[in-house]
């Protein structure tokens, strides 16, 4: 038996061009490691809602392992994050998920990402955002995505607005210990959705099953 079998977010991929999302196995784990203690951000900023690359470097392996096998580990047909690793040009350089809950009534879900800070301003994040929610709308039957980022978060928010996501108010988050700062809120429908590059999927009917949409 293959792993894919027992856990078929493991079988699912999105080749977008040189873009590619592939489920993060644990062989995939030390890459992104690596890409987090190499910085994802200015430090001076903090664009997460969970602060978690405020973590020294000698916590952030264990704390980022951890917090994915804890993903897989909760996964319900209640409540769900589909994580994927963003591979350009065959390099992993960062991440991109889906989180939603209670998916077959709702049909929607947010998404977040971030890139290693080597590969932004290169158009990746554009491409993968794209790439997840045309995901969403053509192969889960999803109806909305939303997106959030904070105000102080230029690039997230351009690629929000760039992908077709119409500003949905504002909202106080809590922010590093003790401070709180205004997040945008996104909503992306498929009338206005940007689409990108065609893509390519694997993996999708048994994932479809997985989730109770067949
Ligand atoms: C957010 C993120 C995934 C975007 O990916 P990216 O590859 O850098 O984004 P792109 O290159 O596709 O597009 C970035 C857009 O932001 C714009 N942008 C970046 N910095 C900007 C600034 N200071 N002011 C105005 N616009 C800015 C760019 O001009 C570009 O828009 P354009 O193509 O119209 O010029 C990436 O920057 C990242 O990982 N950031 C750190 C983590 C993070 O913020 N994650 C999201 C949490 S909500």
């Amino acid at each position: 038996m293959k792993l894919a079998e027992a856990f078929p977010p493991f079988g699912l991929r999105i080749e977008a061009g040189p873009v590619v999302l592939r489920p993060i196995t644990d062989d995939v784990l030390p890459q992104l490691v690596d890409l987090a203690l190499g910085g994802i951000h200015d430090p001076r900023t903090m664009p997460f809602y969970i602060p978690w690359t405020d973590a020294p470097p000698d916590r952030l392996p264990l704390n980022f392992t951890q917090y994915h096998w804890g993903v897989r580990a909760s996964w319900s047909r209640d409540q769900w994050d589909l994580q994927f690793a963003v591979e350009y040009e065959g390099r992993v350089v960062g991440c991109q998920g889906f989180a939603t809950a209670n998916y077959l009534v709702t049909r929607t879900g947010e998404t977040g990402s971030w890139l290693g800070r080597a590969h932004q301003g290169a158009g990746i994040g554009t491409r993968m955002r794209q790439a997840i929610c045309a995901f969403c709308f053509d192969h889960l039957d999803a109806e909305q995505v939303t997106s959030a980022a904070f105000a102080d978060n230029p690039a997230s928010n351009a690629v929000s607005r760039k992908v077709g996501y119409l500003p949905n108010g504002t909202q106080r988050k809590p922010r590093r210990e003790g401070e709180w700062k205004g997040s945008q809120q996104w909503l992306l429908t498929p009338d206005t959705f940007n689409r990108g590059p065609e893509i390519r999927v694997a993996g999708v009917a048994e994932f479809r099953k997985f989730i109770g949409l067949d």
